[in-house]
């Protein structure tokens, strides 16, 4: 299994994100031939995005800092599991995660890393595993990627012998998963994903004038007229529901029926 770590950390292979990686590194080395390759963020930041949107737009071989870009994006569909690794940072990821996530918002409309499975982890010093796993998770299963599992850690309590026993075992139980989902097919798409499918398309749609790339790749991969991104059967109920929502997102913002937030 080649596994791709993306760490995001700023403290690299000094800090507890990197341990907590390293955790599920030695429980897969224990049961299967597997080989880590580490990306540290932190190592040679990459250039702050700067929210031009071209890669929506044009193509993301418009982004000013595709070459920087590139050699990830090669690691990542090389891989057979990516790790996306951030440490608790103010509630949120840490903005080396961030940055890398805005770097890459092109595969939030155009998903390219369906043949893919990822896991998320983080680590704190005290509470916010849990709002970072969900935004890690989110974010890179909008790319594509098929998220089998999360690990969050404490920081404080590595050292702890009794903690330790629980991270191993909670590595183990993630390693067990990752074996087990090798060569599996992936699961049908919920009704979230159907949702979320709808809403990116009713983007790109909408949004055909501005951004012809877009709206040029949807139609090229046939995903405008299609339920979800991969062919095969959809749940006829969650699709009906969707098409619902996607129904009234739609004439919300015909409408005009949408305020703004206080
Ligand atoms: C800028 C910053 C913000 C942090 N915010 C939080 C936080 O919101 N919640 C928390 O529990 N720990 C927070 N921490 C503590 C880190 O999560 C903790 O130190 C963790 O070990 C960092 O990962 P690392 O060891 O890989 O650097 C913060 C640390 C830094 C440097």
């Amino acid at each position: 299994m080649k596994v791709l770590a993306i760490i995001g950390s700023p403290t690299g292979a000094d800090g507890f994100t990197y341990r907590s990686v390293q955790a599920l590194e030695q429980s897969l080395a224990q049961r299967t031939d597997v080989t880590f390759d580490y990306r540290f963020l932190g190592e040679r930041p990459l250039p702050l995005c700067r929210g031009r949107l071209s890669c929506v737009r044009d193509g993301e071989q418009q982004c000013p800092f595709r070459d920087d870009l590139m050699p990830l994006e090669q690691a990542m569909h090389a891989a057979d599991v990516v790790v996306f690794a951030s440490p608790v940072h103010c509630f949120n990821a840490s903005a080396l995660m961030k940055n890398l996530f805005d770097l890459f918002v092109y595969q939030m409309h155009r998903p390219d890393f369906f043949a893919r499975r990822a896991v998320v982890v983080t680590t704190a010093a005290g509470a916010g595993q849990k709002g970072v796993l969900d935004y890690l998770e989110r974010t890179v299963a909008n790319w594509g990627f098929w998220v089998v599992g999360r690990l969050g850690t404490h920081a404080g309590l590595f050292d702890e012998p009794k903690y330790q026993a629980r991270l191993t075992k909670a590595a183990d139980a993630l390693a067990d998963r990752l074996i087990a989902t090798t060569g599996q097919p992936r699961p049908a798409p919920g009704l979230v994903d159907l949702i979320g499918f709808r809403v990116w398309r009713s983007v790109v749609t909408r949004t055909r004038q501005e951004s012809p790339y877009d709206w040029a790749q949807w139609q090229e991969r046939g995903w405008l007229d299609r339920s979800w991104y991969l062919p095969g059967r959809v749940n006829r109920v969650a699709n009906a529901l969707a098409a619902g929502i996607e129904w009234f997102i739609g004439a919300a913002i015909a409408n005009v029926w949408v305020r703004p937030v206080r």
